[in-house]
This record gives structure tokens, sequence and C-alpha cells, in this order.
């Protein structure tokens, strides 16, 4: 890492290396935090790739700077360098809930509370675009928060928040078949959280998900 992060981030552990990113546990100026820098995808051309990270990173700090001022429990952003690729986040406390899931020391009592999520994230305009359950973090007290906001919308239409609906609904199917009801449990959240203040009330995103999900069917 060059220039400045260099100076004022004391690393301590690399906890994730992904095809896209690559994020460290540290301190950033004395607060323990996490460095989240974007990998150069060898296979893309040079100047795609360098568009497509700053792209992501703009879209990332954009959207968590927004959260930032709101209650939504996300990272918050303490540095940015979109030209080197990298910023400083808050350190999000638990861990991904994809685990927790497998080894099954959460279930679906948990979707409720991921439905309530998704749909306040909703409703302060925004849609994720990535809904795993990677990038859904949960801590000892079944707290959750969201992570990973590169491919989200600022001002997301009805496709984009049914989108968010099926990614989960296809990550569970594909990776958490065992968890029965699961995305029904989830809906339940979803419907649950409702100011209407969204354009868009929860029927409306849950029937657009529902067409999405048939399209898919239908597409095999
Ligand atoms: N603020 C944070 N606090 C705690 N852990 C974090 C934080 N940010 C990221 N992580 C950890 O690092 C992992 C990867 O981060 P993130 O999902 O933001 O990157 P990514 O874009 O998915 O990377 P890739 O696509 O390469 O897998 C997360 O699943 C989580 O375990
Ligand atoms: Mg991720």
């Amino acid at each position: 890492m060059a220039g400045l992060c260099f100076q004022y981030w004391e690393e301590s552990e690399l906890i994730h290396v992904g095809a896209e990113a690559s994020v460290s546990s540290g301190l950033w100026l004395g607060i323990p935090a996490v460095l989240k820098s974007r990998r150069r995808r060898g296979y893309r051309h040079l100047e795609l790739d360098n568009r497509l990270t700053k792209s992501r990173i703009s879209v990332e700090a954009k959207v968590l700077s927004r959260l930032q001022i709101t209650e939504f429990s996300a990272p918050r952003l303490l540095q940015i360098n979109q030209e080197e690729g990298w910023m400083v986040l808050s350190i999000l406390e638990g861990n991904p809930i994809y685990q927790s899931l497998v080894d099954g020391t959460r279930g679906v009592d948990d979707m409720f509370e991921i439905g309530m999520k998704i749909r306040e994230l909703h409703e302060l305009g925004f849609s994720h675009g990535d809904l795993t359950t990677h990038n859904i973090m949960i801590d000892e007290n079944g707290k959750i928060s969201l992570l990973d906001f590169g491919l989200s919308r600022i001002s997301a239409e009805l496709e984009h928040m049914g989108q968010d609906l099926q990614v989960l609904n296809e990550c569970l199917s594909a990776s958490h078949s065992e968890l029965e009801n699961a995305m029904d449990v989830v809906l339940r959240g979803y419907s649950s959280f409702s100011s209407d203040e969204s354009p868009y009330s929860p029927d409306s995103v849950i029937s657009r998900f529902n067409q999405i999900r048939n399209r898919v069917r239908y597409l095999g």
C-alpha cells in the first residue's frame, strides 16, 4: 500500500482474500479498523479494470457515507483513496452469517431480522446489489449488519429491490437448502418493516421478486 495509507496503517491480520478485494484488520491512526483494497483482476484489460475498480469503490464510498448519517447498521467510512483502490472502514462485530448457518449456530429465526434489514435499506432508497450470506454480518446478540456495497444503487428502482430478494433467495437455495422456509421468513420480516416513506411498498417489491423468480424458473 502506497503513500498516506502506509503511514497511518498498522496491519494485524489478513482476513479475506477474494477475487475482487482483500481485507485486513489493523489499526488506522490507532483505531481498530479494516483496510479493503481492490485487487487487480489479471485477465481484464488494464484500463477497464481501473475504471471498474474506481467505480465500485466510489459507489461503495458514496453509499457508506450516506448510510453513516442514518441509523443503518453498516461500516463507517474512515478513509478512501480511489486512485490507489483502497478504503479504510470501521470494524463490524461478528462474522458473515454464511458460516454460522452452515455450522448450525444460527438458523431460520435470523431470517426475519435479515428481511427487516433489507427493507430498511430499501426504504432509504438504496439497493444492495450482492445480497449473499457472505455480505450479511451477525454479531453474538443476533444483530444484523450489511457490508460490501460496491454494486449498490443509490436511487434504486423496483427491479433492483426485487433483484436483491432474488439474489438472497438463490443463495439460500444453493448454499443453505437445509433451512426450511428460509425465504418465507425473510419475506415476513421484509413486510413487517414499513414506514410508508418509500415509493415502493413491501408488497410491490415482493410481487416484483415473484415475477423475477418466475422469469428465472421459466428460462431455466
Ligand atoms: N467492516 C468490516 N468489518 C469486519 N469484517 C469485514 C469488514 N469489511 C469486510 N469484512 C470481511 O471481509 C470479507 C470481504 O469483504 P467484502 O465483502 O466487502 O469484499 P468483496 O468485495 O466481497 O471481496 P470479493 O468479492 O473479492 O470476495 C467480508 O465477508 C467480511 O468477512
Ligand atoms: Mg463480499
